[in-house]
């Protein structure tokens, strides 16, 4: 073997953004071929990740359909893939997280019989239906690794506890960190000047966002009228709410906040934007994985719009705290960040149970390792 064959496959926002630092680490290596193919999962919200870190794909399968369901992109994935990996064979194939692109780039490789690289592995809920269907994604991608890259020490052991043998995971901390480090600037200014315009230090800007499949509807429905509630009850309060391109959260969206003074609907922002904003809000709301890991680091409290989380790090740490999905609490607990300056400042210490932002280093490091070289 002359250099080792790497080919990274991934498909929507969150995989595109971690696995963009590995990706740069992949090409500055010597030892390593790096190849790049992209489901596009997701179009639009992908096409902003490649173009911020100037990645250009080898391959993209362009597969995004509107309203698409989990079989559609299983197979089409799947179909896709094949054809890729029989052309490049690869000596192996990264794929990251969670996703259903995770799960079937995974599969499309083990019916080629080649190796398998999971980043972000081991985190779990303990709920096979939330996330949904996420969980079981990295459930069955970890059966199919040979190596398992986990953020942190907590989803190394539950790894272990799954039987996974010790020699196949790297505990690398978790390469959102190295992302997150290229792109906060204290002194950030935004392109959109209505973000621009907002008085970030006398009101408090809550940050937004809700995409989870297992919140559409009810819960949805739940989280944006206690976010209508909270706005009405605080005039000094701005929501910010980039809104996922999936139509059905749009429709919410845009039916029970679209007229609501004080509440901004955008569109998705490119991740530097999105990351500054997070570090000059006074709060997030969110449902997303990757929120969760992001905030604690730029010491911002984060209210999960979920019944559980496989995160539980921040949680620990003190800067994250599972609000749920029904009005009333997501109400109260919302209030008492907004009035009571001890529960705030408990919550908004700067901690990062994380990383060091040098995961995608050891990932590339114990690759190369793994091939011997
Ligand atoms: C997907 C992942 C989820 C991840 C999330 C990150 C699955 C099953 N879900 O959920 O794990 O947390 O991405 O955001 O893998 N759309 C566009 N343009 C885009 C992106 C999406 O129009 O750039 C619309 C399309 O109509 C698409 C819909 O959004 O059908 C939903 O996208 P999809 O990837 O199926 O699910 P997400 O909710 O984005
Ligand atoms: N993000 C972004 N623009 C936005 C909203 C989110 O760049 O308008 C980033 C965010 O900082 C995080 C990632 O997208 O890194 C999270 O993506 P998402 O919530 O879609 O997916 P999840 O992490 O829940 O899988």
């Amino acid at each position: 073997m002359n250099k080792i064959k790497v080919m990274s496959i991934f498909g929507t926002r969150p995989e595109a953004i971690k696995m963009a630092p590995v990706i740069k680490e992949l090409e500055g290596h010597e030892g390593i071929e790096s190849v790049v193919c992209v489901t596009a999962q997701h179009r639009e919200m992908l096409d902003q990740v490649l173009d911020l870190f100037e990645i250009k794909p080898d391959y993209d399968l362009n597969i995004m359909k509107p309203g698409q369901t989990l079989s559609e992109i299983t197979s089409r994935v799947l179909l896709g893939l094949e054809e890729v990996i029989k052309e490049v064979k690869p000596h192996m194939v990264l794929v990251h997280g969670d996703t259903t692109t995770t799960f079937a780039g995974a599969l499309a490789a083990f019916y080629q019989q080649v190796k398998v690289g999971h980043v972000e592995a081991g985190l779990r809920s303990g709920n096979m239906y939330s996330p949904y269907p996420e969980e079981i994604n990295r459930i069955l991608t970890g059966r199919l690794s040979h190596l398992h890259f986990a953020p942190t020490l907590g989803n190394k052991k539950n790894l272990l506890s799954e039987g996974i043998s010790e020699e196949s995971i790297v505990l690398t901390g978790n390469t959102v960190i190295d992302a997150l480090l290229q792109v906060v600037k204290e002194d950030y200014r935004f392109e959109d000047a209505r973000l621009n315009h907002i008085d970030y230090r006398n009101k408090k800007v809550i940050l937004l966002t809700a995409h989870r499949r297992e919140n559409l509807g009810g819960p949805m429905i739940n989280i944006f009228s206690a976010v209508k509630e909270i706005t009405e009850k605080n005039t000094d309060v701005e929501v910010v709410f980039p809104v996922h391109l999936s139509p059905q959260v749009r429709r919410l969206a845009y039916e029970i906040l679209g007229e609501v003074k004080n509440v901004h609907l955008i569109e998705p922002l490119d991740y530097a934007p999105f990351a500054n904003l997070m570090a000059k809000s006074y709060l997030i709301l969110t449902d997303s994985g990757g929120i969760q890991e992001e905030a604690p680091a730029l010491g911002k409290p984060v209210l999960v719009l979920r019944t559980e989380t496989e995160r539980p790090e921040a949680v620990e740490a003190g800067t994250v705290k599972i609000a749920g999905i029904e009005k009333e609490r997501i109400v109260a607990l919302t209030e008492e960040l907004l009035h009571h300056r001890q529960t705030y400042e408990g919550m908004a210490n700067a901690v990062n149970p994380y990383g060091d932002g040098r995961a995608s280093q050891r990932t590339v490091e114990a690759i190369v390792k793994h091939f011997g070289k």
